[in-house]
């Protein structure tokens, strides 16, 4: 993988996806071996729009295996301001670094990066589009809390429509042999494309409305309804709050565990933190090795 750059989860077969999630595996077994593995290499994260864990799991990974990182946190601060174009911006940072994680709004705008510029890009979130580590580190999650990921049923809950974790990660569970629920609002639902998809690679999906008729699943991935994305503030107005998973309703799915991408607004109680089904924020630490491995990779380091 030295090299490669990582825009979207469609450009993995499953074979890879399992190589990055073995190498994931080792990564964190010899978390405390690989102080140096990275020295002398320097990682830039731009970001175009707010992040915690994918800016923050990205730099400590790098800071974690020895290499150096500099970072646009708040895009108001870079040249862009005055006019600068996103292709003179990486052809710039590409001077200073040996790889770029990116996240900006514009779908397509971290293809449009790794295009520009000869070392790897990271696409960190593109709009409505994609966020491929994130997938990575979702499919770690499930293989560490389930033992697999063939046989699981699934339920996505949320925004489906604008959910980027949503649309890549449907897309990578389309090379495993899972069930899956897609539980939105009418106006949220799952795109047409992910769904073209899904027939093609004969994954089953259904699609419901009341989260009560989701059933027994293995894994309930909860997303945020993202205010942000919507054009019409009126609309988002009438689906905020429509799903909110308290303790009261573990007993609808069985022996489920939640999952959430992060950040959470009022779709999980608070009070769900405590059981052993919620395992949000290990997916979040679950990050770390999933990046450090990704960033080895694709800087040849490891193989
Ligand atoms: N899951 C995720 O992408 O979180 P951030 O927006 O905080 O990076």
């Amino acid at each position: 993988m030295k090299g490669m750059d990582i825009i979207s989860i469609r450009d993995f077969s499953r074979q890879q996806l399992e190589f990055i999630l073995e190498k994931s595996r080792e990564m964190e077994e010899n978390l405390s071996r690989n102080h140096n593995l990275l020295s002398g290499y320097v990682l830039a994260t731009l970001f175009f729009e707010p992040s915690t864990r994918t800016r923050l799991s990205f730099e400590s990974a790098m800071n974690q295996l020895g290499g150096k990182v500099i970072s646009v946190a708040e895009p108001k601060a870079t040249s862009t301001q005055k006019g600068e174009t996103l292709v003179d911006t990486v052809r710039t940072v590409e001077q200073y670094s040996n790889v770029i994680v990116i996240r900006h709004p514009k779908e397509g705008s971290a293809r449009l990066a790794a295009e520009a510029v000869s070392i790897p890009v990271i696409n960190a979130g593109d709009g409505a589009n994609q966020h491929p580590t994130q997938t990575l580190l979702d499919l770690y999650t499930m293989k560490k809390a389930c033992g697999k990921i063939d046989g699981l049923k699934i339920a996505m809950v949320g925004d489906l429509k604008y959910g980027r974790t949503i649309h890549s990660l449907a897309t990578a569970l389309s090379h495993y042999k899972v069930e899956l629920v897609f539980v939105s609002p009418e106006e949220l639902r799952v795109p047409d494309e992910i769904k073209q998809h899904l027939k093609k690679t004969k994954t089953p999906f259904r699609e419901i409305i009341n989260i009560e008729d989701t059933g027994k699943v293995d894994i309930l991935y909860v997303t945020r309804i993202q205010a942000e994305r919507f054009p019409d503030p009126a609309e988002y107005e009438k689906v905020k709050g429509t799903y909110r998973i308290h303790p009261e309703m573990l007993e609808l799915f069985g022996n489920v565990k939640i999952m959430h991408p992060l950040p959470r607004v009022d779709e999980i109680s608070p009070e769900l933190d405590s059981f052993p089904n919620a395992i949000y924020f290990a997916q979040a630490r679950n990050g770390i090795p999933v990046r450090m491995a990704i960033l080895a990779l694709v800087l040849g380091v490891i193989q």
